[in-house]
């Protein structure tokens, strides 16, 4: 079974992407809600989630996992990996790939606070491609607007707001976006609006495409675990539209 991981519904594009990719596969999403968010907290505590959260997936017997959370897999990874005992992948370097391999040269990140003080990102794009200019800004209101269905890429209250949040990006001119946190592809219809014509890489999605096709067999099963209210989750989820309606969602709370 296919574990994805993640604070909260950004994972849940990864797994659509799964979803599509390996219908076959037995899948199972766990979003540590009660602790979402992870952005704002300390290295320290979100190496703690990450613990957690690796044991949970160990417990319910995960092949692999891939962690759909951008800031823990700026931060925590190998913590996720040692607790889950099973391969985990992160969502850093295939979008880093992903860039590198278009030749891209002034690549603003967009992530969580705690993900944009690790630099992670930016180390990763370095090390591939000497030279690249990189400039990582924090959104933390990103993630809670999104979880609360705040993301419509009309809304003016919301451009203006994500315009100014983001305008240091504004005199940067980059000439790639990349997502570094995967609730942030939801807002990618706002930040195309704000960079028009720049291309947005998102990290869950180049992360979905690079799981190893030995673990999409199995026979087509869902399972969602969250940690927090199930029913508060089902109506985030739904209203993004990434998860059908009827899939049951069980409480994590007590396993
Ligand atoms: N989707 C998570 C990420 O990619 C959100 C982290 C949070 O809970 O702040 O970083």
């Amino acid at each position: 079974m296919i574990g994805v991981f993640d604070s909260g519904i950004g994972g849940l594009s990864v797994l659509a992407a799964l979803r599509s990719a390996y219908p076959a596969a037995d899948l199972l999403y766990y979003a540590d809600t009660a602790n979402l968010p992870y952005g704002g907290r300390s290295p320290a505590l979100i190496r703690r989630f990450a613990k957690e959260a690796g044991k949970q997936f160990g417990g319910w017997g995960a092949d692999c996992v891939q962690v759909a959370c951008g800031t823990v897999s700026s931060l925590a990874l190998d913590d996720f990996a040692a607790a889950a005992g099973c391969p985990v992948s992160g969502v850093v370097l295939p979008v880093v790939d992903a860039i590198t391999r278009d030749g891209r040269r002034r690549v603003l990140i967009l992530s969580t606070e705690a993900t944009a003080r690790s630099r992670v990102f930016d180390a990763a794009l370095t090390a591939k491609r000497p030279g690249v200019a990189t400039l990582s800004l924090g959104c933390p209101l990103f993630v809670p607007l999104v979880e609360n269905g705040f993301f419509a890429g009309n809304d003016p209250a919301l451009l203006s707001l994500a315009g100014r949040i983001l305008a240091p990006g504004q005199t940067f001119f980059p000439d790639a976006i990349l997502l570094g946190c995967t609730h942030f592809r939801l807002l990618a219809p706002l930040i195309s609006r704000l960079f028009p014509g720049v291309p947005l890489y998102d990290c869950g999605e180049a992360a979905a495409g690079a799981v190893p096709e030995r673990f999409g067999r199995g026979n087509g099963t869902l399972r969602v675990y969250v940690s927090d209210d199930p029913e508060r989750f089902r109506l985030a989820a739904e209203r993004t539209g990434s998860l059908s309606p009827g899939v049951p969602i069980t409480s994590a709370a007590g396993e």
